[in-house]
């Protein structure tokens, strides 16, 4: 996979995919990240790429010319699955869509700052809009490595058997259940007797009526999807 990231912030969004599981996907080859700077793409030699916004109100826009120009060279060079636009005004990432996305080939994830970017960005490039969480951020670039993260460790081969997404909550719309390492008892509290048992059949029950014991009690709106 290739995933190109467009940003006024380079150096906010890079450090995750440095180290761990990002930068181990990307050592083995399973995915490969671009980061593009806006600036380099300002409509003049004072790195301007953001304006007021017609009709008033606070806040600046991203300019259409910068982000035209960058996409579009982009585009050129190869076809893009998604082009994407992390805002806080579309619909949730939830992990059948990182599942979705992790079989893509190329990815181009644009992300905003100040109030956004021109309306007709939007329109005319972007295929899929995507925000983290009903929250506001300073900027696209958390959420784009939040996205990002959950996407690329999807990719088959990335993680081993020991950290298989499978087992990941939300992947049968079930929170995770409790989990356990040594020691068995600590300052009087005990592991469940179950996962000392070595009855695996019955193990796997026991962590699915917690999962699902979990999902009634913190997030009962998962069980009707
Ligand atoms: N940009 C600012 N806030 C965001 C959010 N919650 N999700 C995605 N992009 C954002």
């Amino acid at each position: 996979m290739r995933i190109d990231i467009v940003t006024v912030s380079p150096e906010l969004i890079k450090s995750p995919f440095e180290h761990s599981i990002l930068k181990r996907a990307q050592d083995k080859g399973k995915v490969e990240v671009f980061f593009h700077d806006l600036r380099d793409y300002a409509i003049n030699k004072y790195g301007k790429i953001d304006d007021y916004q017609f009709g008033g109100g606070a806040g600046m826009v991203l300019m259409i010319e910068p982000i035209d120009k960058c996409l579009s060279g982009l585009m050129e060079q190869r076809n893009y699955d998604e082009i994407i636009y992390m805002t806080p005004d579309a619909k949730t990432l939830d992990q059948g869509t990182a599942n979705i996305l992790s079989a893509k080939k190329n990815l181009l994830i644009l992300t905003g700052h100040y109030k956004g970017v021109d309306q007709r960005i939007r329109d005319k490039f972007i295929t899929m809009e995507m925000s983290i969480g009903d929250y506001v951020l300073s900027g696209g670039e958390l959420a784009a490595a939040v996205l990002c993260d959950a996407v690329i460790r999807l990719i088959p081969g990335v993680l081993g058997d020991e950290t298989s997404a499978l087992t990941d909550s939300f992947q049968d719309n079930l929170l995770a259940p409790p989990v356990y390492t040594r020691p068995a008892e600590y300052k009087g509290m005990k592991v469940p007797d179950i996962l000392l048992s070595g009855n695996f059949p019955k193990i796997d029950d026991w962590r699915h009526e917690e999962a699902l014991k979990r999902t009634k009690l913190i997030r009962p709106d998962l069980l009707n999807k």
